[in-house]
């Protein structure tokens, strides 16, 4: 809307734009059958650009190409070596020469993601960017996207040594979640994905918590292919119930920010080693330790939040914590919280409240504790 004010000549724009997308469970997504592939923003089109996971090529290259050619859907591969250290502006550039050379429709012809989140958080912000905005379908195949990063609308890569720190809200038009993918996936990645599981669970659902306690070695045993159906149905529901209604961040006290205060900077610096939500499992137990020296959460609770990370088989502390890298941290979370700290602390299992008063010597005394607690459990290990 256009108001137009003659007398001091000055005009104002005012419009908003209805955020519309789909996440939708499905089972073989490159069944021909399945026709959530052919979905377009526009006319009926027969070209496709499928930017896939370089490890995931070979494995799923045949079921593609059959998928388009049933559909008279001529289709371009782009494999692309999806890791942490390569979620860079090199990978996002070549990707944009890619489409160059190739010549896509913006709306008709959606652009195919399929990978972790490493892939559909670069080819989102390349879906946002690219002729400042063309239509992508995202097809997670980790754990990790499974839950979270199909399901919101938050692009990115890192730059200049920090994480996520160019990006953009964009949404792409359809989300597929298939989880026969993790059949393939190692057990490690399986892990990955459960530390934000934990999470939603620590902040906001006692009952999800307590369905962990229970079934979570058997679902990791079985890499949540036959098991967990609840697990991951109440974890969807939960991220969607956080997300949906605060899309574009305008409320920066978000819950889901519980695990993300420290962990972004102890992931870039163990880059080659750490895996996101290995870095959000230590977050959860820092947070925690954090959350029972403020006096908010009792002992009993943290032990069993710690506990609970521990029989994941996630880590719990790791060597690179220092006080003086922690406090960095939160100054850089404060600066990215808009001036607060805004730090989520679980209060019980499955409620959290917002802080802005934390100190440099909680800090300390935090990681003090959590050394211990950690200590304790691998010395319980190596004795068992
Ligand atoms: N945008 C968001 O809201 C959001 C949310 C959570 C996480 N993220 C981002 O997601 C990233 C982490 O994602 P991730 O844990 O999926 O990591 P990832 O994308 O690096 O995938 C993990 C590894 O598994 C391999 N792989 C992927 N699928 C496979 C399969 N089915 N079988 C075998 N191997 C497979 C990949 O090649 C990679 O080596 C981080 O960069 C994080 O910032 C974004």
């Amino acid at each position: 809307m256009l108001t137009t004010n003659k007398k001091q000549k000055s005009w104002k724009i005012t419009a908003t734009k209805t955020i519309d997308y789909d996440v939708i469970q499905i089972t073989s997504v490159f069944n021909p059958k399945n026709e959530l592939l052919l979905t377009t923003a526009g006319n009926k089109s027969s070209k496709r650009f499928v930017i896939i996971d370089e490890a995931l090529y070979e494995m799923h290259i045949d079921a593609i190409i059959n998928y388009f050619k049933t559909h008279n859907i001529t289709c371009q591969f782009l494999p692309i070596p999806a890791q942490e250290q390569n979620k860079n502006i090199d990978i996002f550039s070549l990707i944009c020469k890619e489409l160059d050379s190739y010549g896509i429709k913006r709306r008709s012809e959606p652009i195919i993601v399929v990978g972790g989140g490493v892939l559909l958080d670069i080819v989102g912000f390349v879906a946002s960017c690219y002729r400042r905005g063309i239509s992508c379908i995202r097809v997670p195949t980790t754990l990790m996207g499974y839950i979270d990063a199909a399901l919101g609308i938050k692009t990115g890569i890192n730059f200049n040594g920090y994480k996520n720190r160019i990006g953009s809200f964009s949404a792409s038009v359809l989300n597929i979640l298939d989880r026969s993918f993790f059949k393939t996936l190692p057990k490690r990645h399986v892990v990955n994905g459960v530390g934000e599981i934990i999470k939603l669970a620590v902040i906001k659902d006692a009952e999800l918590f307590k369905l962990l306690e229970n079934d979570i070695v058997k679902c990791i045993n079985d890499k949540f292919i036959t098991t967990g159906n609840e697990i991951l149905k109440m974890a969807i529901q939960d991220m969607l119930e956080e997300l949906a209604p605060n899309l574009f961040e305008e409320n920066l006290e978000r819950l889901v920010d519980f695990g993300h205060t420290f962990s972004a900077t102890l992931e870039m610096h163990d880059i080659s080693n750490l895996l996101h939500g290995e870095a959000v499992a230590i977050d959860i137990c820092l947070s925690s330790s954090l959350s029972h020296i403020k006096g908010i959460l009792r002992m009993d609770e943290l032990n069993k939040i710690i506990k609970l990370i521990n029989d994941s088989f996630l880590p719990t502390f790791h060597e690179k914590i220092t006080p003086k890298l922690m406090w960095e941290s939160i100054k850089e979370k404060k600066l990215h919280r808009d001036g607060f700290q805004r730090l989520p602390l679980p209060v019980v299992i499955g409620k959290a409240t917002f802080v802005n008063d934390i100190k440099y010597d909680e800090v300390c005394m935090a990681i003090d504790l959590l050394k211990n607690l950690a200590d304790k459990l691998d010395s319980a290990k190596k004795n068992h």
